[in-house]
C-alpha cells in the first residue's frame, strides 16, 4: 500500500472541517449509494471526491480486483494455513458450488445443507424428539469465537422470525456461573444440544460440553427412568458441527448427528455452513435460506460493481483513510436497533481477529497500522455512557451508525425517537459546538458574563468526527445476510490493502499455551518461567480459592 501517497493526501484533510464539505450541494448524492438491501450515507466522512478517487487508485495499484477474483475462485489465500477462503460459496447457487468446488465436494456441501434442513424439519414436526419421546422445547448451542458469534448475532437480529415453540440458547464463556444460569432454565428431557467446534479441542467448549453432558445424564428424570444405557440419551439429543469426526465420536455423539465444518471456511465466517444449525432451528429453513440469499446478493454486488459504487470497497477505503491517513485508532459500531445489540461484539471478532496483525503475508514487518480497535453498543444506550468521550475528548472516533427505517414493535413513537437519536448523534459528532456558539447560547439563557466564561469551555464539543450511516428499510433475514456479508467483504478488502493474511489468528495461541501452564501451576506444578507476578497470583488463588455453587 502506498502509505506515502496516503499520508500526503491527508495533510489538508487533517485541518479541514467536515461541515465545510457540504458547501458542495451535490455532496449527499455523490457520497451515498445503495444495494438491494442497504443504503450507505458516507457524506459525513472527512473526504473529498478527489481523495476518494486517489484511494480507489491505491486499491487498484495493490491488485484488489485480482485478489477478489482469487478469493471467490478458491485460491489458497490463507497462506499460513494453506487454505482457500470460500465462505461465499456456501451462499451461492449449486452451479457455482460445482464450478468452484468440483462435483464431489459440491455434492458433500449440498448434503450438509440438506442434513441441516432435515434436522430442522424433523424437530419442527416432532419426528426428532428427546429420549423420553417428548418434543424439543429448547436448543443449547455450545461453542466459542467463530463457533458462537455468528449464531449469537443472527439469533438476536432475527428474533422476530423465530419459531415460538423452540427457544435457542448459546453458551460460550467457560465461567461456570454462565452455564449454571442457562441450565437452570432448561429441561434435560426436552433440550437438544449442538456442540460447535471446528477442532473439537477448544478448552472452553469442551469443558462446557462435558458439564452439560453430566447435567443431562445426572438429572432426576434420568435417574428415575432407570435406563441401562445412558449413552443413548446423548446419541438422541446431541449434535455436533466439527471437522474432527473422531473426537466427536469418542465424546459419544452419534455419527449420524455430526455435521461438517469445512477447512476452507474460517470460524468467524462460518454462519453460512452447518454452524448455522441452531439459527436455522430458531428461524426455520426458509428464513435461513433468505439470510444466505441476502449475503449472496451482497457478494454479487461486491464482485461485479465498479469500485466507485461498491459498498464494501468504499467502506473499506474510508476505514483505511480514517486509520492510516487521519490516524484515528478506533471504530465505533453503533446499531440503533435492539435486535442488533450483538453486532458490535460480532464485528470485534471478525474485524480484529482478521486484521489485527503487524506483518505482511510474506512475513515482513508492516510500516503501517492495521485494524482499528472496534467497540460499540446499541443506541441509545451508548449515548448515556461512552459517547461523552466521543463528543468531548480529544480522540476522534469514526463511527458506523446502523438503523432500520421501520421498527418491529407496536411502540411507533419509541422507534421514531430511536431513529431521531441516531441521526442526531451523527450530526452532533460532525457539527460539534464552538466556544462562540456556547457563549451565545448561554447569554441568551440569561447567564452572567462571569458564569459564561466559567461554563463555556465545559460545554463545547469538538465535532469533526466522521461517520457512516447504514440504513435498511426493515431488519429481515435478507438484510441481515447483506449486512454480515458487507462487513466480511469490507474486512477482506482492508486485509488486501494492509497486505495481511486476514484468515489466520495465531495471536490467540500464546494465551492458550500459557493458560495450560498456569492451570498446571494451579495443580501444584512449580513453573519458574512464569513471572513473579503470575506466580504470586496463582499462589493467591491457591490460598483463597473457594468456588461456590448456587445450585
Ligand atoms: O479464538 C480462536 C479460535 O481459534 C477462533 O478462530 C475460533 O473461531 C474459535 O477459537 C473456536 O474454535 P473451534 O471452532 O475449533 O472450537
Amino acid at each position: 500500500m502506498n502509505i506515502q501517497k496516503l499520508t500526503s493526501l491527508a495533510k489538508t484533510a487533517k485541518t479541514r472541517s467536515i461541515v465545510s464539505l457540504f458547501d458542495k450541494k451535490e455532496r449527499i448524492n455523490d457520497f451515498s449509494l445503495s444495494t438491494s438491501h442497504l443504503y450507505l450515507d458516507y457524506s459525513k466522512q472527512n473526504i473529498t471526491e478527489i481523495e476518494l478517487a486517489q484511494l480507489i487508485d491505491i486499491a487498484q495499484e495493490v491488485g484488489l480486483s485480482e485478489s477478489i477474483t482469487k478469493q471467490f475462485d478458491g485460491d489458497k489465500i490463507n497462506s499460513t494455513e494453506g487454505r482457500s477462503v470460500l465462505h461465499t460459496v456456501l451462499r451461492a447457487p449449486q452451479s457455482v458450488k460445482q464450478q468452484i468446488l468440483g462435483e464431489t465436494l459440491a455434492v458433500e456441501v449440498e448434503a450438509a445443507e440438506q442434513q441441516v434442513a432435515e434436522i430442522v424439519e424433523d424437530v419442527q414436526k416432532g419426528v426428532l424428539t428427546g429420549y423420553t419421546g417428548q418434543r424439543f422445547t429448547d436448543v443449547l448451542a455450545i461453542g466459542i469465537g467463530g463457533s458462537y458469534y455468528g449464531v449469537k448475532v443472527s439469533l438476536s437480529a432475527l428474533e422476530h422470525y423465530r419459531d415460538l415453540a423452540l427457544s435457542v440458547h448459546v453458551i460460550a464463556n467457560v465461567d461456570g456461573g454462565a452455564l449454571e444460569e442457562k441450565l437452570k432454565k432448561l429441561n434435560s428431557e426436552t433440550t437438544l444440544v449442538v456442540v460447535i467446534s471446528k477442532t473439537f479441542t477448544t478448552q472452553e467448549t469442551m469443558l462446557n460440553a462435558k458439564a452439560v453432558k453430566q447435567w443431562m445424564l445426572s438429572s432426576e428424570s434420568v435417574e428415575n427412568s432407570k435406563l441401562n444405557n445412558l449413552s443413548q440419551i446423548i446419541e438422541k439429543q446431541w449434535f455436533a458441527v466439527s471437522s474432527n469426526i473422531e473426537a466427536v465420536k469418542s465424546f459419544g455423539i452419534n455419527d449420524k448427528h455430526i455435521l461438517p465444518m469445512w477447512d476452507w471456511v474460517g470460524g468467524r465466517f462460518s454462519i453460512w455452513s452447518a454452524v448455522g444449525l441452531p439459527l436455522a432451528l430458531a428461524i426455520g429453513n426458509d428464513n435461513f435460506n433468505k439470510l444466505k440469499q441476502g449475503a449472496y446478493e451482497m457478494d454479487m454486488h461486491f464482485k461485479t460493481t465498479d469500485f466507485k459504487q461498491n459498498m464494501p470497497v468504499i467502506m473499506a477505503m474510508l476505514g483505511i483513510w480514517n486509520r492510516n491517513a487521519l490516524e484515528y485508532p478506533t471504530l465505533a459500531i453503533l446499531p440503533y436497533a435492539h435486535s442488533l445489540r450483538a453486532l458490535p461484539g460480532y464485528l470485534q471478532q471478525t474485524d480484529m481477529e482478521s486484521n489485527g496483525k503487524s506483518v505482511s503475508k510474506s512475513g515482513d514487518k508492516l510500516s503501517w497500522l492495521t485494524a482499528p480497535v472496534v467497540f460499540g453498543q446499541e443506541g441509545t444506550n451508548g449515548q448515556h455512557a461512552f459517547m461523552q468521550l466521543m463528543h468531548q475528548s480529544d480522540d476522534i472516533i469514526p463511527t458506523d451508525f446502523i438503523v432500520a427505517i421501520k421498527g418491529r414493535s407496536q411502540y411507533i413513537e419509541n422507534h421514531k425517537v430511536l431513529v431521531a437519536n441516531c441521526f442526531a448523534q451523527s450530526e452532533a459528532l460532525m457539527q460539534g459546538k464552538t466556544l462562540a456558539q456556547v457563549k451565545a447560547e448561554l447569554l441568551e439563557s440569561g447567564y452572567t458574563l462571569k458564569e459564561i466564561s466559567r461554563l463555556a469551555p465545559h460545554k463545547t464539543m469538538k465535532g469533526n468526527t466522521p461517520s457512516n450511516t447504514l440504513v435498511m428499510e426493515l431488519l429481515t433475514p435478507e438484510t441481515m445476510g447483506a449486512l454480515l456479508a458487507l462487513y466480511e467483504h469490507k474486512i477482506f478488502v482492508q486485509g488486501v490493502l494492509w497486505q495481511v493474511n486476514s484468515f489466520d489468528q495465531w495471536g490467540v495461541e500464546l494465551g492458550k499455551q500459557l493458560g495450560t501452564r498456569i492451570l498446571s501451576a494451579m495443580d501444584g506444578v512449580k513453573d519458574d518461567s512464569l513471572s513473579a507476578s503470575s506466580q504470586s497470583l496463582v499462589a493467591k488463588f491457591l490460598a483463597r480459592s473457594t468456588v461456590t455453587s448456587s445450585a
